[in-house]
């Protein structure tokens, strides 16, 4: 027997997904968040499913390549443009679009002069204090890259948002202000929009949205669900049952002996652990579906197995299914049991787990 943990990926949950976020921002393009990996789904796959979307945001020049191969003609958008000067040969050659945030990346594409068509995105620091231009440096930013005889007219104007997870922060309503104002007259579309403006803050969507972890099934919101937003889980962590123990009262259960049986009571060993990107802080408690029925984790995770309480559910006999997270429990609520969020969970899922698709 193969050992039987795998990542079953719905392709028509994120075909489905993507059409809710264009019913959701109907005026508006869509640039698929597709970057590690495709949020651990598998890159190829995703994007093979979101051929839809009108462009792709990526972090690698290696990711995206894998997105050239996919889909030939797709738009393609270095999220953080390009590291170093030398990747502007493939940039080139490939059509990739570019986020623009610094001077260094300003002055390499003013001094080229073959290809022009070059697409770029002024990214505007607007309150993240991470990557972007301050908004008093726009001006003179845009007016380089629209002489760069390499640069297509069309720049747009893009910003990230730091609190749209909580429809009460004002600071959603700040950063939109301080991107109008920064934009100014000048001409071009404005990108803002991640999953949790897409779904909350429909000013914020503009000419281009970015969704990122609404297409993988999961609500930007905590304590809104992915179903009451309309979004299908594409992932499921699936495996199964690998042995059952019969433990006595007083017994510990794995490193550090963290669970102590209060009674004679059934264990269950699952093949799913840290080794494979299920989270090790998860707690005591933290729920597993066993043939659709939760139970508790029990005993800290190891590296190749995680370890449950079966008393609610003594006939568990070896081989009975298991889903880790997937429809029948949100990886939301696992990432919250464990203390992180299901973005972590989602992009952690280690290379050794087979993806399945379901197409
Ligand atoms: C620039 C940018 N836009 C959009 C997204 C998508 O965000 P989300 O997954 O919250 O929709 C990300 C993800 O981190 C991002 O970095």
């Amino acid at each position: 027997m193969t050992r039987p943990l795998r990542a079953r990926v719905q392709l028509h949950a994120l075909t489905q997904n993507l059409a809710r976020v264009r019913q959701l921002a109907p005026a508006s393009r869509v640039m698929a968040v597709v970057k590690a990996d495709g949020y651990g789904h598998g890159l190829g796959a995703v994007a093979a499913a979101l051929a839809d979307a009108d462009a792709f945001g990526v972090t690698t020049i290696d990711e995206a390549l894998v997105l050239r191969a996919a889909l030939a003609n797709a738009r393609v958008v270095l999220l953080e443009g390009h590291f170093e000067g030398d990747e502007l040969g493939v940039v080139v050659e490939h059509g990739f679009d570019l986020v623009v945030h610094q001077t260094r990346q300003v002055e390499e594409l003013a001094a080229l002069t073959a290809a022009p068509g070059l697409r770029v995105w002024l990214k505007v620091d607007t309150g993240m204090s991470r990557l972007g231009f301050a908004p008093a440096e726009v001006a003179c930013h845009w007016q380089r890259l629209r002489d760069a005889p390499a640069v297509a007219d069309d720049i747009v104007f893009m910003t990230h948002l730091a609190c749209a997870d909580d429809r009460d922060d004002p600071m959603t309503i700040g950063q939109q202000m301080r991107l109008t104002e920064a934009r100014g007259e000048f001409p071009g579309a404005c990108s803002i929009a991640n999953s949790a403006g897409i779904v909350g803050w429909p000013d914020t969507h503009h000419e281009w949205v970015r969704p990122g972890i609404m297409l993988y099934g999961v609500s930007p919101f905590p304590g809104v669900t992915a179903a009451r937003l309309g979004l299908a889980p594409a992932m499921a962590l699936e495996s199964r049952v690998i042995e059952v123990r019969s433990c006595r009262a007083g017994d510990s259960v794995g490193y550090g002996a963290t669970f102590r049986c209060p009674e004679a009571m059934p264990v269950g060993v699952v093949a799913a652990g840290y080794g494979d990107g299920y989270p090790r802080h998860a707690p005591n408690g933290t729920p597993v579906l066993v043939d659709g029925q939760r139970v508790p984790l029990a005993g800290r995770v190891s590296m190749d197995m995680l370890t449950v309480d079966l008393r609610t559910r003594p006939h568990t006999r070896v081989g009975d299914a298991v889903e880790l997270w997937g429809p029948g429990l949100p990886v939301a609520e696992v990432a919250s049991a464990a203390g992180t969020i299901a973005y972590e969970l989602l992009c952690g899922v280690a290379p050794r787990v087979p993806r399945e698709y379901v197409r």
